[in-house]
């Protein structure tokens, strides 16, 4: 039988993502690379490494995703997350295997009063957003047998991430500020990987969004980790997105509509509070 191909597999989301695939397709090899194993940015390396592997699924996960970093390194950004992406279908195309890709929420502007859709107007506000859109597009155009998951504001055991910079900023200082005017679903690396093999079960085609259920803003979800980690004496203030400066602007309201996901494999994924909680109980 084909390979299922990780690329990626060393990153936050590829190191939860990549147990849970050999447990659940124990009939097939699965085969995690990064950028050791395999340099998306080379054309002919990257197609030749896919060709000769011959797999039969290729979960491409690997990406330039420091969002501020994006958009000080536009060139680099697009080299990574857009012409990657060409070359991850170029080596796809030729040995006929499926492609699973990981998108963003930055491809929206956020201007939407309620969660986002699948087949809402892309509109991205940042060079993240914009390679990632790009990348999408590129899979589109490449191969007709392929996945494109949707998701944001990823957390994990494994992996620079919101929560750990709470906790650790929380061991540091007496008062945090955070961002209060964008809104989003955190989402835990074990739920959405879950949910992308049980995508790959049911050889699901096409976008889905899929996060964890409800919605806050980044200071709501400061809150929480503290609370839930019972960090007591740290103080935190809300702060505006403009006075807070970030390089790359970030969308307000970026909830994705999780609906589509639901419909096709009956699968809800837990409010993002239930799964926090699991989170820090078993120890980040
Ligand atoms: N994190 C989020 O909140 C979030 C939200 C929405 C969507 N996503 C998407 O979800 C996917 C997984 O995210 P993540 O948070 O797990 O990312 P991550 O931790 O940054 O992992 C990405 C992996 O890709 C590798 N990589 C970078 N450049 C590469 C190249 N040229 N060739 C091969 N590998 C390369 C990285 O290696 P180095 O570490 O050595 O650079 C890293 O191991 C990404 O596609 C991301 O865009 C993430």
């Amino acid at each position: 039988m084909k390979p299922i191909l990780v690329i990626g597999a060393q990153g936050m989301l590829g190191r939860d993502l990549l147990p849970l695939l050999q447990s659940s397709f124990i009939e097939r090899e699965v085969v995690g690379w990064d950028i050791e194993e395999i340099d998306i940015r080379e054309e002919k390396s990257t197609r030749s490494k896919i060709e000769t592997l011959n797999p039969e699924t290729v979960i491409h996960i690997a990406a330039y995703t420091d969002v501020d970093g994006c958009e000080k390194n536009r060139e680099e950004a697009f080299r990574v997350n857009a012409e990657g992406m060409k070359h991850v279908v170029m080596g796809a195309k030729a040995c006929g295997a499926r492609v699973v890709y990981l998108s963003t929420d930055y491809i929206f502007d956020g201007k939407k009063k309620e969660p986002y859709l699948e087949t809402d107007l892309p509109n991205p506000l940042n060079v993240y957003g914009q390679t990632k859109l790009k990348g999408e597009e590129y899979l589109q155009q490449g191969i007709d047998d392929h996945l494109i998951i949707r998701t944001q504001w990823l957390y994990g055991r494994h992996g620079k991430n919101f929560v750990a910079s709470i906790l650790r900023q929380a061991r540091e200082k007496r008062v945090l500020t955070i961002v209060d005017d964008q809104t989003g679903s955190p989402t835990y690396t074990v739920d959405l990987s879950r949910a992308m093999v049980t995508l790959l079960q049911h050889n699901s085609r096409g976008i889905f969004h899929v996060t964890n259920q409800d919605a806050c803003t980044w200071y709501g979800f400061g809150q929480a980790i503290l609370n839930f980690a019972q960090i007591e004496g740290v103080h935190l203030t809300p702060i505006s997105s403009e006075a807070f400066g970030r390089p790359a602007a970030r969308p307000f309201y970026s909830v994705l509509n999780t609906q589509r996901v639901r419909q096709e494999t009956g699968m809800s994924l837990r409010r993002w509070s239930d799964a926090l909680r699991d989170y820090l109980s078993t120890g980040p």
